[in-house]
């Protein structure tokens, strides 16, 4: 943080100084007395940041074209965002919101479980079902929501919940809203695992919930070593194919079918917020198991259903992927171009084998600095820091979406390689 004050102009390096990254930290507990709102006034982190344009966060877009977007009033090369296939503009996707719109209105006003369901949830269930050779699927309104709803309604007191160190949070909220127990293995690790599976006593149902495509590092599971390991606990096995579905697999279909292990994982997440260019959520596995869940998973039950506008564009953006398989290898070459670019030039990469591109830089404010100045050379990023990366593994998050061209990749390469020279992380 010193040496980013030292470089940044007099002005910004005061501010710069002063901006404790200690303050996210920081315990805002115990001094309420009282009142709960006293923590409130202790939480300034996001002010300083604001004042020397180093805040990143809930910035709204002027227009969002796909690949490329308006943002600050200028144009900026998108390279943070989960539209893979770069389908939220595709003519037919539109049309079918609207369509939708005209015959059902905007909104059920409604749960699943009464006057929430219309065909469309179904027809897009039946959809999902076959794309992924599943025996049934069931909606929900967001991703998020699918994981609290699958996790919370199957793990309960006696049951336990085994979850990848880096699965992403609304798996974590699941765990947290069951009421079994919820433990932890290292990240991708099968032989850790299967440790913890061992102490497990016998009687004690499990679910076993992973990541396919991890959200942050763009890493693929070890399905083959986690579904082996599964299957000699006789553990139940999740697999939430998020960042999955439209980017790996035959024609998109996820991580069991990237490794040719259709049928192998007892319940597929996904959800229609990234490649499907829309908004909710999905389950895929046996209906018995999808009977229970709709009945008692409360994130549906307790929650209006997902707008008919969504729906549609999501089942419009299935058939669309279905049609064009080609929008999978062209996103997957993308985002090869994106990483091996990034590292040649010494970038740190991690594992990433997917579009999704972690560029870790380190230090929190370091990060967003560099975000603010690839931005202001046309480039938008996601800079991720604590709690969602390790404290001092901030990271900026880049994506590639199958509609981005050469020259756009080319682009990004070149202001990655500039900003990275003048921010000392490249020689
Ligand atoms: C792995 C994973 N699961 C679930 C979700 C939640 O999906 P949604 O944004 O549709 O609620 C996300 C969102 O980023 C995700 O990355």
């Amino acid at each position: 943080m010193a040496k980013q004050a030292e470089e940044a102009d007099p002005q910004t390096a005061a501010a710069l100084a002063g901006l404790s990254i200690e303050a996210l930290l920081h315990d805002y507990d115990g001094r309420d007395g009282r009142d709960i709102f006293a923590k409130v006034h202790a939480f300034t982190l996001a002010e300083q940041a604001r004042a020397v344009h180093l805040y990143p966060f809930f910035q709204p877009l002027d227009r969002n074209d796909g690949p490329e977007a308006e943002i600050y009033g200028r144009r900026a090369l998108m390279l943070g965002s989960n539209n893979y296939l770069g389908l939220t503009r595709h003519p037919r996707v539109i049309k079918a919101a609207q369509d939708a719109i005209a015959e059902h209105g905007t909104s059920l006003t409604g749960s699943r479980l009464l006057n929430g369901t219309t065909h469309l949830h179904e027809n897009l269930e039946g959809r999902i079902a076959e794309f992924l050779g599943a025996e049934a699927a069931l909606v929900f309104t967001t991703g998020y929501q699918t994981n609290l709803g699958v996790i919370s309604s199957l793990v309960n007191r006696r049951s336990v919940a085994v979850v990848d160190k880096a699965d992403h949070a609304s798996i974590y909220d699941g765990c947290r809203l069951a009421e079994g127990e919820m433990l932890r293995f290292r990240h991708n690790d099968a032989q850790h695992l299967d440790t913890i599976l061992r102490r497990i006593d016998k009687g004690k149902p499990c679910l076993v919930v992973i990541d396919g495509v991890f959200s942050m590092g763009g890493d693929i599971a070890d399905l083959p070593g986690v579904v082996e390991v599964c299957r000699r606990h006789e553990a139940r096995l999740l697999v939430d194919d998020a960042h999955a579905i439209g980017v790996i697999g035959k024609g998109g279909r996820g991580t069991a079918s990237h490794f040719g292990m259709e049928g192998t994982v007892d319940l597929t997440v996904g959800t229609f917020s990234k490649s499907l260019a829309s908004v909710g959520g999905f389950v895929a596995g046996q209906r018995a198991v999808l009977e229970w869940i709709k009945h008692f998973g409360r994130s549906m039950i307790f929650s209006a259903s997902l707008p008919p506008a969504s729906a549609a564009a999501a089942l419009a953006a299935l058939e669309v992927l279905i049609e064009e398989p080609e929008r999978v290898a062209e996103v997957q070459r993308k985002g090869e171009m994106l990483r091996n670019g990034l590292r040649d030039m010494g970038f740190d990469t991690g594992d990433s084998q997917t579009p999704i591109i972690p560029v870790t830089i380190g230090d929190e404010v370091a990060t967003v600095t560099f975000w603010r100045d690839l931005l202001e050379c046309g480039v938008y990023t996601n800079p991720v820091m604590f709690p969602a990366a390790a404290m001092g593994k901030a990271l900026l998050r880049t994506s590639c979406m199958a509609t981005h061209t050469d020259e756009q990749i080319e682009f990004a390469l070149e202001q990655f390689q500039s900003m990275g020279r003048k921010h000392g992380l490249l020689p």
